[in-house]
């Protein structure tokens, strides 16, 4: 097998705009979805996944283009996503629903019937549904810290802001929102427990970080501690390398990510799969994939996208 690469770049987002205010709470706008169609090579009879479905943009998109014949599988770490999917989907040919974490996709594709798959796509992060959704996820709302994706996961926001030690909650903030203020906004913290709402860990942390900065400090710390509360960051690195094996020969991933971190972790997955003795890269296509400025003026959320592509081809 040999895994083609498309999108290496040096550059990486820093962004972080699902947390920004000002924002409706509507049904998510899907990013990139030509890019994405493109990218996957979606034809008719083709076989693929959807490791991220949140509100089934990408996956009607998928649907439609691999009419007739085609399957797709999709599954979300958030019931709620999968719940609502599974109702508005049903009357769709070839298309399955499954509550999972992508960090288990091989097994769940296995226990589904899909292997050697000609795409998969990734589109990380929260979709805007979930923001609105009352569970944390918005720094403007008086909801409670949780900012679970799996409600039957133990460790919510509240857990990681008012029990972590101060170490462990320097840890995140520096690693995780790259925020070099990380000791005097964790100690902010420490001073202020308990903080119960998502809004009061937006004001506890505002005075304190850095300004001057293009995005909100409050928005990265808040980021970072939703990345700590779901193991973003290890998900990927265990899903990426599985989503790999999976792909069929000629069959192509696509990873959407709105996050320096998320996108250096594609970045370096789809290197070191490459240069195994079992497959080699070489960069095809446009380097890194970026939304046009059509997109983001329509869709101001996907002005952080990065579209990283790798495929396999047979070989060796
Ligand atoms: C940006 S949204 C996807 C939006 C979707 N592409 C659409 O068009 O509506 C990301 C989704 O991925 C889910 N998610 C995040 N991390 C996950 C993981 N490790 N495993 C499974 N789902 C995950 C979130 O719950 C969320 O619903």
């Amino acid at each position: 097998m040999v895994v083609k690469v498309a999108g290496m770049s040096a550059e990486v987002a820093a962004d972080a705009p699902e947390h920004d205010d000002n924002r409706r709470f509507a049904r998510h706008v899907p990013v990139m979805v030509a890019e994405v169609l493109d990218a996957l090579q979606v034809r008719p009879g083709g076989v693929y996944v959807d490791g991220t479905l949140g509100d089934g943009g990408h996956l009607e998109a998928v649907q439609a283009r691999s009419q007739p014949g085609g399957r797709v599988l999709a599954l979300d770490a958030d019931p709620a996503a999968v719940e609502r999917a599974r109702e508005r989907f049903a009357p769709y040919q070839g298309i399955v629903i499954a509550h999972g974490n992508f960090r288990d996709l091989l097994e769940i594709a296995e226990r589904h019937g899909f292997q050697a798959v000609d795409g998969i796509v990734l589109d990380l992060g929260l979709s805007t549904r979930q923001l609105g959704g009352g569970r944390g996820f918005s720094f403007s709302d008086d909801t409670p810290l949780d900012m679970r994706f799996d409600p039957s996961q133990t460790l919510t926001a509240d857990d990681v802001v008012n029990r972590y030690r101060e170490d462990a909650l320097v840890r995140v903030i520096r690693d995780y929102a790259e925020e070099p203020r990380a000791k005097g906004i964790a100690r902010a913290i420490l001073r202020q427990r308990p903080i119960r709402t998502a809004r009061e860990f937006a004001q506890a942390v505002a005075g304190v970080a850095a300004r001057g900065q293009r995005i909100n400090p409050a928005t990265r710390v808040f980021q970072a501690i939703r990345i700590e509360v779901n193991q973003e960051l290890a998900s990927l690195e265990q899903a990426l390398p599985q989503a790999i094996q999976m792909l069929g020969p000629g069959g192509r991933l696509a990873v959407l990510s709105y996050h320096s971190l998320e996108d250096a972790v594609v970045k370096r997955a789809i290197r070191q799969a490459a240069h195994t003795a079992a497959a080699k890269v070489a960069v095809v296509g446009p380097k890194l994939r970026r939304p046009s400025p059509e997109e983001v003026r329509f869709n101001p959320r996907s002005r952080s996208a990065r579209l990283r592509v790798a495929e396999r081809i047979a070989g060796r």
